[in-house]
């Protein structure tokens, strides 16, 4: 069996396979809202919120779409904090459906830097809402969301997160750090497959809501808040993937969320302890690092796209490449959900082995 450590989708553990092959059941019925009552409740336990949380069938990136949507007006100012890939991806929606995004880009690798968030909402005082990921998987950094959130609210910001692959591994307390969108997918902590983004909402998220013109449908929040009320979801769900959730969240809650947090900073120092007793150097700034994903710069002639090959076809290893501007530049391991010191030492030892042969000297 291949040994998946990419930043998502992650393995999942077998009963959570197994509840998918249940059969299918009638999504207006009552044992469904039962399911979703359950499964709602667990998630807020994991978001530690008290507000509204919903399941969106969608990838995370619709949920990303749905934060945007239902909270801002075309032409409303928005800041946007980048530092990779998927700030960039929030930043285009929000402008694909007519914000003005003012983009606050900081270096691949390197963390947001919070007084410059500061000067940035003091110099545009039209500022609605500000964008923001928490966790940079595609240069593995995580960017300190306490201090920016404290600075966003000192303004009287909304605050849009993209938690995709940090909330339910990386502490990420929704109400206490003020988020008032705050948006995750199944495939990344959760252990569960594709097909589900869960999204929390504050009621200053409502209030926006409730003003915002953008254009929506599917993803319309006051249509799921209406459902969730009767035990249903406005529009057919990936009834199977909730199945699953509903056994992770379950574990989830046995091991205890501290718990969690704390198996994952284990597991990300044990990464990043490996790649540095290779010879190798982090790409991302080492206080910042992911304790989800691990980004490694490609040094001293390695052909990181030989070494991915030779991983997966020798060593069933698989880990996932660096993606645009940093396509052969760096690798990634994926740290996330259902995994163990255990877990990284095979990837440690499998590197150890394929990387001479793949140009290292
Ligand atoms: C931080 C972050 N944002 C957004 C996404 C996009 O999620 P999806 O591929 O589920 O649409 C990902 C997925 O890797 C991610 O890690």
């Amino acid at each position: 069996m291949e040994k998946l450590r990419i930043p998502g989708p992650t393995p999942c553990p077998s009963n959570v396979l197994q509840a998918m092959t249940k059969q299918m059941i009638n999504h207006r019925g009552g044992e469904f809202g039962q399911i979703l009552n359950e499964v709602t409740a667990k998630l807020k336990q994991l978001f530690q919120t008290q507000g509204d949380v919903f399941l969106l069938t969608s990838s995370g990136t619709g949920s990303l779409e749905a934060a945007i949507v239902n909270t801002l007006s075309p032409g409303d100012k928005v800041l946007s904090i980048s530092n990779g890939v998927f700030g960039e991806r929030f930043a285009t929606i929000a402008e694909q459906f007519g914000a003005e995004v003012i983009p606050l880009r900081f270096e691949w690798g390197k963390a947001a830097d919070v007084d410059a968030v500061r000067r940035a909402l003091h110099a545009e005082t039209k500022i609605k809402a500000v964008l923001v990921t928490h966790n940079e998987t595609s240069t593995g950094v995580t960017n300190d969301l306490a201090p920016i959130s404290s600075v966003v609210k000192e303004f009287d910001k909304l605050l849009l997160v993209d938690a995709i692959s940090s909330i339910g591994s990386i502490n990420l307390p929704v109400d206490d750090w003020h988020c008032d969108v705050t948006v995750t997918g199944s495939q990344k902590g959760w252990m569960a497959p594709p097909g589900l983004a869960m999204v929390s909402l504050s009621q200053e998220a409502w209030q926006a809501q409730a003003k915002a013109k953008m254009p929506r449908f599917y993803w319309d929040f006051a249509q799921a808040k209406s459902y969730l009320e009767k035990g249903q979801t406005p529009w057919t769900p990936a009834i199977s993937t909730i199945f699953a959730l509903s056994v992770s969240l379950e574990m989830m809650l046995k091991e205890g969320l501290p718990n969690i947090i704390a198996r994952h900073a284990r597991v990300g120092q044990a990464a990043r302890d490996g790649i540095k007793s290779l010879g190798l150097s982090l790409f991302a700034e080492e206080s910042y690092a992911s304790n989800t994903v691990t980004a490694v710069a490609a040094s001293d002639g390695l052909d990181t796209k030989k070494m991915l090959r030779i991983l997966r076809e020798e060593h069933q290893v698989v880990l996932a490449g660096g993606q645009q501007r940093l396509s052969g530049k760096i690798f990634r391991i994926g740290h996330l959900g259902w995994v163990t010191e255990d877990d990284i030492e095979t990837v440690i030892s499998a590197l150890k082995v394929v990387m001479p042969q793949a140009g290292h000297s």
